[in-house]
């Protein structure tokens, strides 16, 4: 397909959806709920618009896909036509609709298909705008997020330039895979010709708690995790350490910053190390969580408690010693990663998975680098990962009703 006849079916199938808005009658597979066989978690949905974008503090869901994109055109008005077109499809799909379009049979139809049935399943679809996209055409005389930079090297990084960095993501999380990967299909759909796919990586598993309400999960390692990470009910604390709030542009004023890191975990090895190895490389025990010392989950982690040998019962180069905000001046992220299998490394024969890790912090150098920078030096669980690809991506605020991603971007 020409990229004006792609552009002439992305036109159609936007102003197909004003109309359809106001024409209900021009119905499109799975606009009214099905009963789900699944239940409640199926049919229950989250705002798409509101100050905040959804799928940062959202209670985590059980799935992700994530794409990244690179610009493909040197036109601002079809990039901010398709931007536009991506926050009204994900408005749809998030309230388990399909994408908006009429059903003519000539055409391809709007929406790919697969989710029809299926209903919301907490969809949540999230933009990120990487350091590219200010180098591209369409970007260039926009103005950058001053903390949006690359993040730098780390010891022990082995990245691959085409799993990382990206002009674009899209964060799509819902209680059902095909749910995710379905929002993403139509997301990479629609922007044909003017933005072309450069990773895509599904994850399972939800390996925090973003709510108090959450149980935590077990990541890869078997461990309990997300025991300890800032909540949607953590207060001032998600001011203080998660929403942009004065810097500019003002698209990002109510916004954060993600960051992406692939980390494969050398299961093999881990799973080959005794459990005492493995509970002083996290400083938590496997079954309970409770940190080591301690009797539950929740209890507070006390890095001063001594042993008997008189030493420190979380050793030194535990994971959530080197973590610590008490080690790091204080800083704090809100984690939201997901668990991954993606077949077989190549070079050792092994499982190729581990964590999609993902946080959300108001600043990428100082919060995530300055972390990941101590645990790459001193983290005992360091020498179990392998770290293959990195993101950094500034999250606009949140979309009020009938605005758009394009709209958003390139006010003028
Ligand atoms: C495969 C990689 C990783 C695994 C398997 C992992 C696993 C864990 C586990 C099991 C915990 C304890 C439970 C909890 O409090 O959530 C934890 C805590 C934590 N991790 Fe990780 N983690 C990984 C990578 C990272 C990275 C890259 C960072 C940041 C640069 C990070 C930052 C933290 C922080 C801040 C805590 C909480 C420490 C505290 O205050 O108690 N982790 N992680």
């Amino acid at each position: 397909m020409s990229e004006d006849q792609t552009f002439r079916l992305s036109r159609r199938a936007f102003f197909g959806s004003s109309a359809f808005a106001s024409l209900g009658a021009l119905s499109v597979m799975g606009a009214e709920l099905p009963a789900s066989p699944a239940g409640a978690m199926q049919n229950s949905s989250i705002p798409f618009y509101g100050s905040h974008q959804a799928g940062l503090t959202t209670p985590a869901q059980e799935n992700l896909a994530f794409a990244t994109f690179d610009i493909a055109t040197t036109s601002v008005a079809r990039l901010r036509l398709m931007l536009n077109q991506w926050s009204t499809s994900a408005a749809a799909m998030t309230e388990g609709r399909s994408i908006p379009g009429d059903s003519s049979l000539s055409f391809p139809p709007s929406d790919t298909g697969e989710a029809v049935g299926r209903g919301p399943a907490n969809l949540t679809v999230t933009l990120g705008i990487g350091p590219s996209f200010f180098s591209s055409p369409p970007g260039r005389m926009r103005a950058k997020p001053g903390a949006l930079v690359e993040l730098p090297a780390f010891p022990g990084d082995q990245l691959d330039p085409q799993a990382s960095g990206g002009a674009l993501c899209i964060q799509a999380c819902a209680d059902d895979p095909q749910v995710s990967f379905h929002a993403v299909h139509n997301l990479v759909r629609q922007g044909l010709g003017v933005v072309t796919l450069r990773n895509l990586q599904l994850g399972f598993g939800r390996t925090s708690n973003t709510t108090v309400n959450q149980e935590s999960q077990r990541n890869l390692l078997g461990f309990k995790d997300g025991s300890n990470n800032l909540m949607a009910n953590s207060g001032t604390a998600l001011d203080h350490y998660v929403w942009v709030d004065q810097e500019q542009p003002s698209w990002m004023k109510g916004g954060s910053y993600l960051v992406a890191r692939r980390i494969r975990i050398r299961l093999e090895q881990w799973t080959s190390s005794s459990l005492q190895a493995q509970q002083d490389a996290i400083g938590r025990a496997k079954e309970s969580g409770a940190p080591l010392g301690g009797k539950s989950e929740h209890d507070p982690v006390n890095l001063s408690v001594s042993g008997s040998h008189g030493l420190p019962v979380i050793p030194e180069g535990a994971h959530i010693r080197v973590a610590a905000p008490s080690q790091n001046k204080g800083v704090r992220i809100l984690r939201r990663g997901y668990n991954y299998a993606d077949g077989i490394d190549p070079v050792s024969g092994e499982i190729d998975a581990g964590l999609f890790f993902i946080s959300f912090q108001k600043d990428p150098i100082s919060q995530f680098a300055a972390l990941q920078h101590q645990l790459s030096l001193g983290d005992k669980l360091h020498s179990y990962l392998v770290h293959t690809s990195s993101g950094v991506y500034a999250c606009p605020r949140g979309l009020v009703q009938g605005q758009g991603w394009g709209a958003q971007l390139f006010a003028s």
